[in-house]
């Protein structure tokens, strides 16, 4: 490991906002975000692979009475929007270092009220399906922690994906409601939702050309 990564792993294990295994929190927060950690009892937003952590620390800064929890695998990505958590002294952020596939370890069925999933890797071969991360079986993981009616919202530049998960809607192997969806954001009445925030990966793309897909939907639940 490098002595910058190394250097910045040691810091993360200093951090409060940082959630990773190791610390006597990790293990215990699932169905606990409120009385453990943020000490109080307003709305979780989770950011799925938030990387430095932009949205989830720019949507903290912009509402402060909701909670902000980045979720990636990447310590020293998280360690950047942490800083920034840190610097700009925002209590309502934490960031949890877990792989996806894990993430009902931490969060109790419905603990969530909104999801975001900002450019998620787009794995484009066939043979790369199962990881993307709008694969059913993740969709359903993030169906079991997200309450009912909670929103999940979803941002990328890359056609490919986003046309795969709005095809799995279709058929049905991920059932939700109130499906609104642009391919052009900054283009569509959706653009209110965006909030000004740019993460890394959407400035990249969209200096590159790249229209920014959104796309926002409700899971349907079992009555
Ligand atoms: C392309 S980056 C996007 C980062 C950020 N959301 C942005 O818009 O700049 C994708 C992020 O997802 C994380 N990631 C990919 N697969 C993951 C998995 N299975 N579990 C947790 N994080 C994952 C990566 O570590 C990376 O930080």
């Amino acid at each position: 490991m490098s002595r910058n990564k190394t250097r910045k792993f040691a810091q993360n294990k200093l951090r409060d906002n940082v959630i990773e295994p190791g610390k006597a929190i990790y293990t215990r927060i699932k169905g606990n975000w409120h009385t453990d950690y943020f000490r109080n009892k307003n709305e979780l937003v989770i950011e799925l692979g938030c990387g430095k952590g932009e949205y989830t620390v720019g949507l903290a800064d912009r509402f402060p009475d909701k909670n902000f929890i980045g979720v990636d695998v990447k310590g020293d990505r998280i360690w950047v929007g942490s800083g920034q958590a840190i610097e700009r002294e925002l209590k309502n952020v934490a960031f949890l270092r877990t792989q996806m596939q894990f993430l009902p370890e931490f969060f109790d069925d419905n603990e969530a009220d909104e999801m975001w999933l900002t450019f998620p890797d787009p794995r484009p071969k066939d043979r790369d399906e199962k990881r993307r991360l709008t694969h059913p079986r993740y969709m359903n993981h993030y169906r079991q922690v997200l309450k009912p009616d909670g929103w999940f919202r979803f941002k990328t530049d890359n056609t490919i994906l986003f046309d795969y998960t709005i095809e799995i809607i279709r058929n049905n192997e991920v059932k939700v409601k109130n499906l609104e969806y642009t391919k052009d954001l900054y283009r569509s009445h959706l653009v209110e939702e965006h909030y000004g925030i740019t993460t890394k990966y959407e400035k990249l793309f969209s200096q590159q050309g790249e229209t920014i897909k959104y796309m926002k939907f409700q899971f349907e639940y079992e009555h």
